[in-house]
């Protein structure tokens, strides 16, 4: 029996499974560490905190299993993150994280000065606060003494593939998200490296998400009692996800309820939308996809739970929520982290309004996840003004676990919402890549038609949905009716 590692670096922790080639999983560990916030909108992490969580992750996903029976181990990772490394390999400050906003200035300049239109023909997308590109900039401007260091640039999980195999390396999904890829050809846009002051040889080698890049470092090998294990170098998580709910085939959809909220529609043929409001990425399957990503999705419902509310027991604050669905007259505008998809707004906060005196503590739980379907719907509106037709979705995530949730996510979205059998999107995904790149499957497509099943489906229901409708027409109006007073928060 062979077996595979599937590692998700998250935001919040790494999520490992232990695969095994039948598909099941064997075991799951999951591993946290902390983010820092240390100025407002500004979010960070220690590269060196998420190799250790890995590594312990792996001792205690391996510790009762037949080690020689460990193929691959590959990745579904946060993605955009600036992870820099001076020329002795040591990280050279915290890595700026995709939820960070403090680019709005670098971002203003790419999209005005460089021109969305350049942007777009060098690489497919104009420039959001989150993505690499930006950062770069940042760093060039504020910290010029930590820029001038700079002998590697990489996103999360290329840090650990570096880390694990002495490989410097990416691959084309998780590439897409820098801003430096020319999306449609598969390659650095070298006016996107001239732009960002930097060189090709600062940045990895491009592979394929299911490409092997070399196998576990000896000494690491060793000290986990592992043979030559394949490191395969994975995906950025939202393609990952989409390998792991088997989202492959043209039009296929995903929604992701993490900390960040997606929808990911795979593409077979390259596409751009008229105004870029969608990413366009290149797909873990060698193809391409669409995505829209909301910065802050399950991470509201988190903070009001367990920040505002002082609870963790998610489903008894979401009991009793049902009975006031299409009824609601609270509105959450779910912007806590400003707005990337589709406002690109890093001034942007959060909100509620409606409240009445006779407003319950249930109605505004149940604002605040119908606020984040309301944002993802967004999402899904400009995937349809481009002409993509979206009948179904997959959905993954901690927040795909609450039936409320899925249901509202149904009703709001007017399309049935497939779970898959295995949550694990991104981590299940990257066991899948390594099944892929270790020979088990000759292709992507292969391999999840033989592994994904469906566990549950919940339809929309065409009454609710209605008055859904209405509600969001409504949402719609909030955004723009803020705007300017965000400015001055
Ligand atoms: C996608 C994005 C997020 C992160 C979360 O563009 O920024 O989904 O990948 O980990």
């Amino acid at each position: 029996m062979k077996r595979y590692i599937g590692i998700d670096l998250g935001t919040s922790s790494v999520k490992l499974v232990l695969v095994s080639e039948d598909g099941s999983i064997e075991k799951t560990v999951s591993r946290s560490y902390p983010i820092s916030y240390p100025k407002d909108g500004w979010s960070e992490q220690n590269p060196e905190d998420w190799y250790i969580a890995t590594i312990h992750g792996i001792c205690e996903l391996i510790l009762d299993t037949d080690k020689s029976s460990i193929e691959g181990i590959s990745f579904g990772g946060q993605m955009h993150g600036l992870v820099a490394l001076d020329k002795d390999d040591n990280v050279i400050r915290p890595a700026i994280l995709w939820n960070d906003g403090r680019t709005g200035k670098e971002t203003e300049y790419l999209n005005e000065v460089i021109g969305k239109k350049a942007l777009s023909d060098y690489t497919a997308n104009i420039a959001f606060a989150g993505f690499t590109a930006p950062k770069i900039l940042w760093l060039r401007e504020n910290e010029p003494e930590n820029f001038e260091k700079i002998e590697k640039i990489m996103l999360p999980k290329d840090y650990l593939a570096y880390m694990l195999s002495g490989a410097f390396a990416t691959d084309y999904s998780d590439a897409s998200g820098m801003l430096l890829l020319d999306v449609k050809n598969r390659c650095w846009s070298r006016e996107m490296l001239k732009i960002c002051g930097i060189c090709e040889n600062q940045l990895p080698r491009l592979y394929e998400s299911y490409e092997k890049i070399g196998t576990l470092k000896k000494e690491l090998a060793n000290k986990l009692g592992l043979g030559q294990v394949s490191v395969i170098i994975g995906a950025g998580d939202n393609a990952g996800a989409a390998v792991g709910t088997g989202t492959v085939g043209n039009g296929a959809c995903n929604i992701s309820l993490g900390t960040s909220g997606t929808v990911f529609v795979s593409q077979d043929d390259f596409f751009v939308d008229n105004s870029n409001a969608l990413h366009s990425f290149c797909h873990s399957n060698g193809k391409y996809h669409l995505m829209g990503c909301i910065l802050s999705a399950a991470s509201c419902n988190k903070w009001w739970a367990e920040d505002i509310l002082g609870t963790s027991d998610f489903r008894s604050e979401e009991s009793q929520c049902e009975k006031y669905m299409g009824e609601n007259s609270v509105m959450f505008l779910p912007y806590l982290m400003g707005e990337r998809s589709p406002h690109n707004d890093t001034d942007a906060r959060g909100a509620f309004i409606g409240m009445r005196p006779s407003t319950s503590r249930k109605e505004m739980t149940l604002a605040v996840l119908e606020g984040v379907a309301f944002a993802l719907r967004d999402c899904v509106e400009i995937a349809k003004a481009g002409g993509v037709n979206i009948k179904e979705t997959k959905i993954c995530g901690g927040g795909a676990k609450s039936p409320l949730w899925r249901k509202i996510m149904a009703n709001v979205l007017g399309i049935p919402v497939i779970r898959p059998q295995i949550e694990e999107g991104p981590a299940y995904g990257g066991a899948i890549l390594a099944m892929v790149g270790t020979g088990l499957y000759k292709t992507v497509e292969d391999a999840t038609n033989a592994l994904v099943k469906v566990k549950d489906i919940t339809y929309p229901d065409p009454q609710l949905s209605k008055k859904y409708e209405e509600k969001y027409q409504l949402f719609k109006k909030l955004y723009p009716a803020l705007k300017s007073v965000y400015k001055e928060f």
